[in-house]
């Protein structure tokens, strides 16, 4: 959460929707960024001076360094502007057709930081092997790829990179000539004009006066170049001018998505061009901005600079490897192509090219690089129930006393920082939670947990162990002196930070979490097992600094300045205090850790939420695009907060935020400390009612969700699925960003997210039927897309069954999901227009690592026609037919389907079996070894028909079959 404390005024208005509004004043616009100013400026002197522009980048020839059975090419680069100052470029080809493309200053007055991808990589990308080069002399070409119709080209003067499918350009680097690496520089040297102007070329031909060459590419003055102010701050940069812009176009792609967090449309709004969206640039810089706008290219928490640029043809990507201030301006010259200009204030070029050619390549790619969700706690899929602030150990008791009588299932209460002695966090307030062990047991007794807030910020002062031992183990940030520890302000008051770029940091900030004493110091000892972990203000979050954060000149391990680190900064804390939270038991168990800021490898570490929203319909409105945002950049285990933060929502907006919760991956609901107590049990009816039944619907569907999260596991395919992933050719659908799929099941959601509603319009892609899910209505689609109309009451939420889907669910209402690991499965069975379906269910224990030894259940159910007038439906082990492909992390050499986690749930059987448009009554239905089953059939509408109206429902009661064994039914 973000302070009021400073602006107390504010506070006192929260309430009050007229007082939301986002202090602008607080962040930079880029005209008040300098090296923003710099790299639009660039720009627009290239847009003016037209086709005469040309960037004064170059490849030497004669440097060119390959080798047949490398993967990398290097070459020297020069600039017309300065050539004395050196760069080296390089070409990396990977073996999935990912290509790195590096550039830096070579042998410079200082360093570039160049450190970002050795954070966001998940390993060391492995290279191609037998890439031939052709090394002519306009250019460098390499032509790869499975089917060899992927090339990159190297152009040398000017410089640009493109890569090439199918002899058409995808990506291009440098096709604008905006790229320009600010090269080290001291402050008092002064060029001499005359010495460089007198020279001459090879050629003969003069040289332009260099300083007007200067003049024309990078503007007449030194703008902001060694010192900028904002407000009453001045970020002193003894390093200079270091920024990067480059521009990356997209010839044959229209539309682009990607580089989140931002409050905006999936489909990217312009910035440039004609008639832009935005007047600034989309902005990543990690910022706690107050009472964020639902419409704006602003900053936010968390910063992922990854694209896509689709086309009905196919999708590229490109991932920025920077993790400096980075601002991006986006056009579209045409409808079939789209421009992008990435300016970042520090850091050596760093692009990864993803090739695709489709969505889902994409994602394979992406998460090679960078990794996928490790799979999460199973409970953690559950209801989160949070607020600023649970005041009491008895309050927590009352709360889930409250949840237990109204029959409301929830699996994790939170506390905020009011736990914590004056925000001393791990040190409880005894005065209001004098138990906390005990109160955490309480709480687990009914397989729930808890999860406690630990911010960065800490107390200066001596009686906080947690900053007395990072002190004396001088681990702590440094002010740009580099001498002694950089404070600031935040809820604990006068603060230092962690510098996790440290390595000594490591191993101590594991042993603060250990639950029993250790030898040296403080641990936790008043928590247990049940706890886990919420990082809050990571960005991190400064009261009293600029922007509210980090001065940039404060200086990290190794000497690089914050400015450098920024975007990757909060990653470091969430994944440190992820390693303390698995390793703190003897069998490591897996973390629940939420964290507000992010970069890219973030996913493999935590969940997110998209912090501090407000309770407002349009709030709630681009949380939904933003969660989508979010896990098509990798981040997949996201949601933003039920109800919203600030405000009071009214019961209709409650209910329909819940309705929004129940289908994000990662569901809570949140408030702020001055807004009125609002858990699901203190509404009225019909609220109230609709809100349990909601709840149950989320946890019926935990299996569902369970397996979309091995999917994004192995595959990195996004657990909640916008439209162009699902279609990639329909055009139509590319700006779609209001209904979505969730992983493979075929679960369509289109929450309603306007006031008063009673009806909803949702988009049917394909020539298909789609069942709705609660009163199995068969709509019809077209191959060219069509809109149906549907209605949605404040108690309805449509969703639907894509034809050719078999969901498996568990529909008895527990209190908490661990209750429900031996209940039965419901099989809905919903036939295709062609009478098949097909389905998954994954299993393991959900808490520990076993699954990487192969315990695990993974099922494959499929309903098919081996005759005309027969549908068979079976069930058989996937896991055995693709170890490993079974769970991320290991390959599994070979799978017993009698491990020792289906063992526990061997008994485990199918209740109940649903087939959905069926075209007829059937005259048996039995098991195939033989035995007949006791069924009931209601006539209705077929798979197979055109119409539209209630599909015809076999349902089969107790079918004797169980969950972990193979088996088969007709219907005949
Ligand atoms: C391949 O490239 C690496 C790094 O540039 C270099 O060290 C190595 O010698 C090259 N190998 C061959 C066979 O040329
Ligand atoms: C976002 O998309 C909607 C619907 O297509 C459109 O009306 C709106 O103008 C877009 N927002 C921006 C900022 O472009
Ligand atoms: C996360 O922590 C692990 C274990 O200490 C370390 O190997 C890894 O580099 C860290 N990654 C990030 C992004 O901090």
């Amino acid at each position: 959460m973000r302070s009021v404390a400073l602006f107390g005024a504010i506070a006192a208005l929260l309430a009050l929707p007229e007082a939301f509004a986002v202090k602008s004043h607080d962040f930079k616009t880029c005209s008040q960024s300098g090296f923003c100013r710099r790299g639009r400026a660039l720009a627009a002197r290239a847009q003016e001076a037209q086709s005469s522009w040309k960037s004064p980048y170059s490849v030497d020839p004669t440097s060119i360094s390959v080798s047949p059975e490398n993967a990398t090419a290097k070459a020297a680069v020069k600039s017309s502007l300065y050539p004395e100052i050196k760069f080296g470029l390089e070409l990396r080809i990977h073996d999935d057709g990912v290509v790195r493309v590096l550039m830096d200053e070579v042998d410079g007055l200082r360093k570039r930081y160049d450190e970002a991808a050795s954070w966001a990589l998940v390993s060391e990308p492995t290279l191609s092997k037998g890439i031939r080069w052709a090394v002519g002399k306009k250019e460098l070409r390499a032509t790869f790829g499975k089917t060899n119709d992927i090339e990159i080209v190297l152009q040398y003067e000017p410089l640009l990179v493109r890569l090439r499918r199918g002899g058409e350009d995808q990506i291009v680097l440098n096709g604008r000539g905006l790229l320009h690496m600010e090269h080290f520089r001291t402050q008092t040297l002064k060029e001499t004009v005359e010495e460089v102007a007198s020279d001459e070329n090879a050629e003969g031909q003069e040289v332009l006066q260099t300083e007007n060459v200067r003049a024309w590419f990078e503007g007449d003055s030194e703008d902001d170049y060694w010192e900028e102010k904002f407000s009453s701050w001045t970020d002193s940069k003894p390093k200079g001018p270091e920024s990067l812009s480059l521009d990356i176009t997209f010839p044959n792609h229209g539309t682009v998505y990607g580089i989140p967090q931002h409050a905006t449309n999936l489909s990217l709004p312009s910035t440039t061009g004609d008639s832009p969206s935005y007047s600034d640039p989309f902005r990543l810089y990690n910022a706690d901005v107050f009472e964020y706008l639902a419409s704006s290219p602003m900053s936010l928490y968390g910063s992922i600079p990854v694209m896509h640029a689709h086309s009905a043809d196919s999708t590229v990507g490109i991932f920025n490897a920077v993790g400096s201030e980075t601002w991006i301006d986006i056009s579209y010259p045409s409808k079939k192509s789209t421009q992008t200009h990435w300016i970042s204030e520090s850091g050596i070029m760093d692009v990864f090219l993803l090739p695709g050619p489709t969505p889902e390549d994409i994602f394979a790619q992406y998460a090679r690089l960078t990794g996928t969700t490790a799979l999460p706690p199973h409970w953690s899929l559950g209801y989160h129930q949070c607020r600023w602030n649970y005041v009491s150990s008895d309050d927590v008791r009352t709360v889930q006393r409250r949840f237990d009588e109204e029959d409301m299932p929830v699996d994790v209460f939170w506390l905020d920082i009011e736990y914590a002695q004056d925000h001393k966090y791990f040190i409880w307030d005894h005065k209001t939670f004098p138990d906390p062990v005990e109160m955490t047991n309480d709480v687990a007794a009914t397989g729930r947990k808890m999860v406690v807030i630990v911010d960065p910020h800490l107390k200066r002062t001596s009686d906080y162990p947690i900053y007395q031992e990072a002190s004396d183990l001088d681990v702590l940030v440094k002010p740009k002196s580099g001498e002694g520890e950089y404070e600031g302000w935040c809820w604990s008051g006068s603060s230092s930070w962690i510098d996790h770029f440290n390595p000594a940091s490591w191993d101590w900030w594991v042993s603060k979490f250990k639950t029993s004493q250790i030898d040296t110091g403080f641990s936790w000892t008043e928590s247990t097992e049940d706890v886990h972990i919420w990082n809050d203000m990571n960005e991190p979050s400064i009261f009293n600094g600029p922007e509210i954060t980090m001065p940039k000149d404060t200086i990290h391990y190794g000497g690089w300045e914050h400015r450098d680190v920024h975007n990757i900064n909060g990653m470091l804390f969430h994944n440190n205090t992820a390693q303390a939270v698995r390793l703190r038991s003897e069998i490591p168990k897996r973390p629940f850790v939420l964290t507000r800021s992010f970069y890219a490898g973030s996913q493999r570490i935590s969940a997110m939420w998209t912090g501090d929203n407000l309770g407002t319909w349009d709030h709630m409105a681009v949380g939904i695009k933003m969660v989508l945002a979010n896990g098509i950049a990798g981040m997949a285990f996201a949601g933003s907060d039920v109800g919203g933060f600030f405000g009071n929502p009214e019961p209709e907006m409650l209910v329909r935020w819940y309705q929004v919760g129940i289908f994000s991956p990662f569901f809570r609901a949140h408030a702020h400390i001055d807004t009125k107590r609002r858990e699901p049990f203190l509404l009225d009816e019909p609220y109230e009612s609709i809100i349990r039944d909601l709840l149950r619907l989320r946890y019926t569907m935990l299996p569902i969700w369970y397996t979309a999260f091995r999917e994004n596991s192995i595959s990195g395919m996004p657990i909640v699925r916008p439209h162009y992933v699902m279609f990639p050719q329909d055009t139509a659908g590319f700006d779609i960003d209001d209904q979505f799929f969730i992983g493979s099941s075929g679960i369509l959601v289109k929450p309603v997210t306007e006031k008063e509603k009673t009806e909803a319009t949702v988009y049917l892609a394909e020539d298909q039927v789609y069942y709705d899910y609660f009163n199995q209505y068969a709509y019809r689609g077209a191959s060219k897309g069509k809109y149906i109309t549907v209605t949605a009451e404040l108690h309805q939420i449509p969703v639907f069954i894509r034809g050719g889907s078999i969901l498996p669910t568990r529909e008895r209402p527990r209190r908490s999901s661990p209750l429900m690991k031996l209940d039965p499965f419901t099989l809905r069975v919903a036939l295709s227009k062609t009478g098949t379906a097909r389905g998954e269910l994954y299993l393991d224990d959900g808490i520990t690592y076993s699954h990487q030894q192969g315990e695990l259940v993974w099922r494959e159910f499929v309903a098919e026609k081996p005759k005309k007038k027969t549908v068979r439906i079976s069930s058989r082990d996937l896991a055995s037919q693709n170890p490993g492909k079974a769970v991320d992390g290991v390959v599994l050499a070979e799978y017993d389907p009698k491990n020792a986690f289906a063992k526990e749930i061997e008994e485990v059987r199918v209740e109940k079996i649903v087939v959905l448009g069926l075209n007829s009554k059937p005259s048996a239905v039995k098991l195939e070894s033989g035995a007949d089953l006791k069924w009931e059939f209601v006539p209705g509408v077929a798979a197979s028909e055109k119409k539209e109206g209630t599909a015809s429902v076999l349902t089969i009661k107790d079918p004797k079959v169980l969950i972990t064994t193979d088996w088969a039914i007709l219907i005949s």
